[in-house]
């Protein structure tokens, strides 16, 4: 791919012009790094095998790990499936549009490159005003995976799609920062309970207000044995890791202070708002310590600049993993590649 354009429409008034553009390449089955509340998109026409092959290239991503659907209305996900229970109803009409995915039966439209061969499609209905003029003007389904190289931290920001993805995609629609940070939330109604696949800022507190049971998906906190298939095969990848080796720290702020102190010379530390005075070496802080959603949506860049720091090692203060802090939790760890120390 020769270039890659970049447009501002973070004013969707002054900048419709950024969303005609964005609509147009995406109608001639193109790719466009997409703001959404959650984190930037790579998005393409979901219905057309050869653009979704675009993204997957893009990305580097592997052919076995589905991508999420986008809509703009309820409308446009009846050919999709073949059923929207009652459940499915009731999250929409709590959540959507908004930062949750929702796995359901697919109908034969969803082309099996978006489904990785699964009988079911995940669907979601942002609510950025962007990201829904587009899915508006184009007149298509979208599916969006993250807008990062594949493995690495997702992107918060344009400069960080077009950081990995420049002459990657056809064009990066500039929407400032994303308001939540993390990816949505994905619930699966294709079992006979409903089942988190993935924590995100619609949390399982929330969920079970709606639905009554929930189960949350075993691949959520641990690592799966190698032998066993996730119900979200995303769940299996490296993800969100930074080059610097990261490892999450369990303790009180005094003891992190001594043990980072020992690795003063090859190791950063990720902590919270306030703690870097204290620290003993280089800090990049990613929130106050009790305030999941500023957490969640500070985490990805905090990941970047932590690289940019060039140091081999990194230690993290371990955030309270209830709430919304469940997603942020589940996002280090990754990142952390399961590295964990208990002071
Ligand atoms: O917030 C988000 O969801 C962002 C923005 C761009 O909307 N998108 C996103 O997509 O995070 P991606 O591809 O990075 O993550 C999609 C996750 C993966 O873990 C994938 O395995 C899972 O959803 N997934 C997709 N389709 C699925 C399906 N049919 N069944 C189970 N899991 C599925
Ligand atoms: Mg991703």
């Amino acid at each position: 791919m020769a270039r890659t354009e970049f447009v501002a429409a973070a004013d969707l008034n002054a900048d419709f012009g950024a969303v005609r553009k964005a609509a147009g390449v995406l109608k001639r089955g193109g790719t466009v790094a997409i703001p959404t509340e959650t984190v930037y998109g790579i998005a393409a026409n979901a219905l057309d095998p050869a653009a979704v092959g675009k993204i997957f290239e893009a990305k580097g991503r592997p052919q076995d790990n589905p991508l999420i659907v986008h809509v703009a209305s309820l409308e446009e996900i009846e050919p999709l499936v073949t059923d929207f229970p009652a459940a499915a109803k009731k999250l929409a009409a709590e959540f959507w549009p908004g930062p949750l995915t929702i796995v359901l039966p697919k109908s034969g439209l969803v082309p099996g490159e978006v489904s990785a061969g699964l009988p079911t499609v995940a669907i979601r209905m942002p609510s950025h005003p962007i990201a829904r003029a587009i899915i508006k003007t184009c007149g298509l389904p979208l599916a969006a995976p993250s807008a990062n190289r594949s493995g690495g931290p997702s992107p918060t920001t344009a400069r960080h799609c077009l950081e990995d993805l420049d002459g990657r995609v056809d064009l990066i629609v500039d929407g400032g920062e994303c308001s939540v940070g993390l990816e949505s939330t994905v619930i699966t109604l294709a079992t006979s309970t409903p089942r988190l696949l993935r924590p995100g800022a619609v949390t399982i507190g929330s969920l079970r207000r709606v639905l009554g049971a929930v189960d949350v998906d075993p691949a959520i906190d641990g690592q799966l044995p190698e032998d066993e298939q996730p119900s979200s095969p995303g769940m299996k990848y490296k993800h969100y890791a930074p080059k610097t080796e990261l490892t999450i720290v369990h303790g009180a702020l005094e003891r992190f202070i001594a043990f980072v102190g020992i690795r003063h010379g090859d190791s950063a530390a990720l902590a919270f708002d306030g703690e870097q005075e204290r620290l003993p070496v280089p800090c990049v802080c990613y929130g106050a310590e009790s305030n999941a959603s500023e957490q969640a949506r500070r985490l990805f860049a905090a990941l970047r600049e932590l690289d940019a720091l060039g140091l081999g090692y990194a230690f993290a203060r371990a955030p309270d993993a209830s709430g919304v802090g469940m997603a942020v939790y589940n996002r280090l760890l990754r990142a952390a590649a399961f590295r964990e120390i208990y002071l």
